[in-house]
């Protein structure tokens, strides 16, 4: 059967992937299993000791025995939780980026297979099962190959969302073909035909055309005009709560844009030397002029991520 835009519902495992991880308490799972049931408008799977429940003033909130860790955990994600349940249908999008101390996601060949620990993996699980879309630029796709699936936690999979502005791709990307989920293929509306003969008709994939993409990335207007031409095109198909999960150009794409809320630095401890940049801001000369959003910090297992408020203090 073809995917469509509506997540599967999930079903509960009996050993959930991330059990083998040390810092997962036992009260986890529950609470999990109830934002997912949260994300699909359905109730919960499980009897949680903790319930959720939702507050006009507060959002998302839970009510009794929690782990602190399972609390920390619960705060990373309600932002997203609150995003969906928000009563206007405004676009919220979060973006990742997993890098080394020395600021690098990839070492120079494009490998970053891994930069960060199996901790900031699960992490990067749960944002996407949380999320109507996950969005990759194709530079990614081209050399990674993801999957782009929930595989490492209890969730259905996010529509899957390969930003490929000119149409380079070559077709035989995975997410095109697996079937897992829908996946979008967007580019401008100039290469849709272009596309869609590379993708041919047996496929669990849609080339989405977006007008003006490549005009709203040329610097002939606003270089930020394509990335919310995007946002716009996902919205009009139900896709409301995005992920972009990487690489370094297409997260500093919608950086500059301003369109994103959230940003999760998952900072590893280890040395590349030289290789792919992550994020990049424009310069500034002061140091004083430099942004500083507020911040706060999760330890995912050796690594460290860095939670950046956006929404709080705009930043161009
Ligand atoms: N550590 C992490 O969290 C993480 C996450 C995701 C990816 N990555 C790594 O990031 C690297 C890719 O990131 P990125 O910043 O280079 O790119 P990206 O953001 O994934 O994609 C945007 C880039 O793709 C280029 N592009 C378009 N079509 C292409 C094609 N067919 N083949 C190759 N490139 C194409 C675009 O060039 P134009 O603008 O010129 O069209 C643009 O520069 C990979 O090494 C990947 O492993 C790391």
């Amino acid at each position: 059967m073809r995917p469509s835009s509506e997540p599967a519902r999930a079903t509960l495992p009996a050993e959930p992937a991330d059990h083998a991880l040390a810092d997962v308490p036992a009260d986890w799972h529950g609470l999990w299993a109830q934002i997912v049931a949260t994300r699909e408008g359905q109730p919960a799977p499980v009897r949680p000791r903790a319930a959720m429940h939702w507050q006009p003033d507060a959002g998302w909130c839970i009510q009794g025995p929690v782990s602190a860790r399972s609390a920390a955990l619960f705060d990373l994600y309600k932002p997203l939780l609150d995003a969906r349940s928000a009563a206007t249908a405004t676009p919220w999008v979060v973006a990742q980026m997993g890098q080394s101390l020395d600021g690098f996601v990839a070492t120079t060949t494009g490998d970053s297979y891994y930069v960060n620990g199996a901790h900031s993996l699960v992490h990067l699980h749960r944002l996407r099962a949380l999320c109507d879309a996950v969005l990759v630029g194709a530079g990614t796709v081209a050399i990674d190959n993801p999957q782009l699936t929930t595989r490492r936690v209890y969730g259905a999979n996010p529509v899957r969302v390969l930003l490929d502005p000119d149409a380079r791709l070559d077709g035989h990307a995975r997410a095109l073909h697996d079937g897992q989920a829908l996946t979008l293929w967007v580019c401008d509306a100039l290469h849709a035909a272009t596309a869609r003969s590379r993708l041919g008709v047996a496929t669990a994939a849609e080339v989405l055309p977006v007008e003006g993409l490549l005009d709203g990335m040329n610097g002939h207007e606003d270089p930020g005009a394509g990335v919310h031409r995007v946002v716009a095109a996902l919205a009009a198909r139900g896709l409301r709560v995005l992920f972009v999960e990487g690489g370094g150009v297409t997260v500093s794409r919608f950086f500059a844009a301003g369109v994103l809320q959230r940003l999760h630095l998952s900072v590893a401890p280890v040395l590349v030397g030289e290789g792919r940049r992550g994020l990049r801001v424009p310069a500034r000369a002061v140091m004083a002029d430099c942004p500083r959003p507020p911040a706060r910090m999760v330890v995912l297992g050796d690594d460290m991520l860095w939670d950046l408020d956006l929404a709080a203090a705009p930043l161009r």
